[in-house]
C-alpha cells in the first residue's frame, strides 16, 4: 500500500512559523516521523510539498497511475478558497483525509472554512505533528476498510 502526504502552500517553511500554532519542527522532521510510522505500518509513503498551486493540481492528476491507495493532504491556506485543488481531489475515488497541523476552527474566521470538506473522506486538525500521524493512520484504516468491503 503506497499513501501519498501532500504539502502545500508555506508548509516548507514549518520550523520557522508562529510556533504556537506549528510547534518547531520542519517538514522534514514530520516527513522522518511519517516514514518511521509508515515502516511500522509496513506501508509506503511518498511526500510531497509544493507552493504552486498548479503544480499541486497535477501531482494530484498523477495519483491517478501512480499506484496511490490515499491521500493525505495539508494544503495550508488554498484549503480555505482553492476551488482548483478541491475539484482536482473531485476526480479521485481513493480515499482523502485533510488535515492541520492548528486547531483551524479556534483562530480567524477565514479558516474555519474548507472548500475541500464535501470531497474529504475525514479532517484532522489541531493535534501538531500528530495531526500527520493520525491522518496517515487514518488513510490506511480506509484503504483496508475498502479492501475488506
Ligand atoms: C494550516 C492551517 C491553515 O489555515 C494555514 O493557512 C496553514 C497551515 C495548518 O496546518 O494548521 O498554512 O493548514
Amino acid at each position: 500500500m503506497k499513501i501519498l502526504v501532500l504539502n502545500g502552500v508555506n508548509l516548507n517553511m514549518f520550523g520557522k512559523r508562529d510556533p504556537n500554532h506549528y510547534g518547531s519542527e520542519t517538514l522534514e522532521d514530520i516527513n522522518a516521523a511519517l516514514f518511521e510510522l509508515a515502516k511500522e505500518l509496513k506501508i509506503s509513503v511518498e511526500t510531497h510539498q509544493t507552493n504552486i498551486e498548479g503544480e499541486m493540481c497535477e501531482r494530484i492528476h498523477a495519483s491517478h497511475t501512480d499506484g496511490s491507495s490515499a491521500i493525505v493532504i495539508n494544503a495550508g491556506a488554498w484549503t480555505h478558497y482553492s476551488y482548483a485543488i478541491r475539484d482536482a481531489l473531485e476526480i479521485l475515488s481513493i480515499p482523502i483525509i485533510e488535515i492541520h497541523m492548528s486547531n483551524v476552527h479556534a483562530r480567524e474566521e477565514f479558516r474555519h472554512q474548507s472548500v475541500f470538506s464535501s470531497v474529504v473522506k475525514g479532517q484532522i486538525c489541531g493535534f501538531g505533528v500528530e495531526s500527520y500521524r493520525l491522518g496517515l493512520r487514518a488513510a490506511f484504516h480506509a484503504v483496508n476498510q475498502l479492501k475488506s468491503s
